[in-house]
């Protein structure tokens, strides 16, 4: 009888090995290569320059789509820069094509507007070797807020959150991969956010489109790796810039000219990523939290803390007032 309960345990215990190593093979050693091996040790095998003559990157006078636009032209490409403020865009066509010795073109267009922009942008790229996108515009809430309250306040509002962040990328993207899908080659990368594959509630619809951004460049990416595209979702949590309204770089909110450099270290590894070490461990936290106390205790870990943002935001604006 002894005997045969040590047999069961011991095969129990083997069991509880193997699920454990399966675990690791599957998830704990792809993590480590996508996150610190694959980035850190290799780097990225991507040669953005061979991709084609220009890049095109949306929302680029500032904050991340600036420091991408610095970085391709520091690696030598082209540039095509698209924002709302066309003085904006010349002042930094200017600065870029002053430093990197590239030529730079602006087109100025608002992406909370209709198909009309596409016509304006597609009449001033066509026929251009394009090898690198990066749908980087988007617009997010001033202050988390509950749906209604942000929906009453202005309808509008929510309708150009999805326009900047999901129309945008869906318009730019069919624009550009005929010719890269012609050429059998080019990268396509969606700036997406942890806000997209983490409980996000108070900024529900924001958080929404970047779900949205993820799911789309997975897809996409399947459906045309094998005609030569990489399709890239890049999902940042807080870079110092004027959406995130933090000024001074950290560790955990970094400089976007940190962020960019690092996420660009990923290309060619990693299809769906944070881009940062730092901002990987804080998804990895989020997600060990749900799997070990439940996804419930997650959300109000989270909720809490953005009620205690949202409160801050309210009583500063109440004193601006
Ligand atoms: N910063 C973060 O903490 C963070 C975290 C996660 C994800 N992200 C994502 O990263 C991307 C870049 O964010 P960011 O923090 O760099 O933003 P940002 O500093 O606010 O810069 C946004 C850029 O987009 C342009 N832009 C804004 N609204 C526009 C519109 N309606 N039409 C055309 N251009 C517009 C702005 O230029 P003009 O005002 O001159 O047009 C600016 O160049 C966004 O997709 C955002 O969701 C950011």
């Amino acid at each position: 009888m002894e005997e045969n309960n040590s047999r069961v345990l011991s095969l129990l215990g083997g069991l509880a090995i193997g699920i454990v190593g399966l675990q690791v093979f599957r998830k704990v050693l792809p993590w480590i290569y996508a996150n610190v091996v694959g980035p850190k040790v290799f780097g990225s095998s991507v040669n953005l320059a061979k991709m084609g003559e220009w890049a095109v990157v949306t929302g680029s006078t500032d904050g991340i789509g600036k420091a991408y636009a610095k970085e391709l032209a520091r690696r030598g490409l082209k540039l095509v820069l698209i924002s709302r403020s066309l003085d904006k865009l010349n002042g930094v066509a200017k600065e870029i094509s002053d430093k990197y010795n590239v030529e730079v073109r602006v087109i100025d267009v608002d992406f909370t507007g209709g198909a009309e922009i596409y016509e304006k942008i597609n009449n001033q790229i066509k026929g251009m070797d394009i090898g690198v996108l990066v749908n980087n515009v988007g617009i997010s809430y001033s202050h988390p807020e509950y749906f209604l309250d942000c929906y009453k306040a202005d309808p509008q509002f929510l309708r150009n959150i999805v326009s900047a962040n999901i129309h945008s990328v869906t318009h730019m993207t069919a624009l550009v991969l005929p010719t890269m899908v012609a050429k059998g080659r080019g990268v396509i990368i969606n700036l997406s956010s942890t806000a997209g594959v983490i409980p996000n509630p108070l900024l529900s619809v924001y958080s929404s489109t970047k779900a949205f951004v993820n799911k789309f460049s997975d897809d996409l990416q399947t459906e045309y790796k094998d005609q030569g595209i990489l399709i890239q979702s890049v999902q940042p949590g807080f870079v110092a810039t004027n959406m995130s309204k933090i000024r001074k770089a950290t560790i955990f909110a970094p400089s976007p000219e940190t962020y960019v450099r690092s996420a660009l270290s990923t290309l060619g590894i990693a299809g769906q990523t944070a881009g940062y070490l730092p901002h990987a461990l804080l998804q990895l936290v989020i997600h060990l939290t749900e799997a070990v106390f439940g996804e419930q205790f997650a959300r109000n870990v989270v909720l809490k803390n953005i009620l205690g943002t949202r409160k801050r935001a309210l009583r500063r604006l109440t004193k601006e007032q």
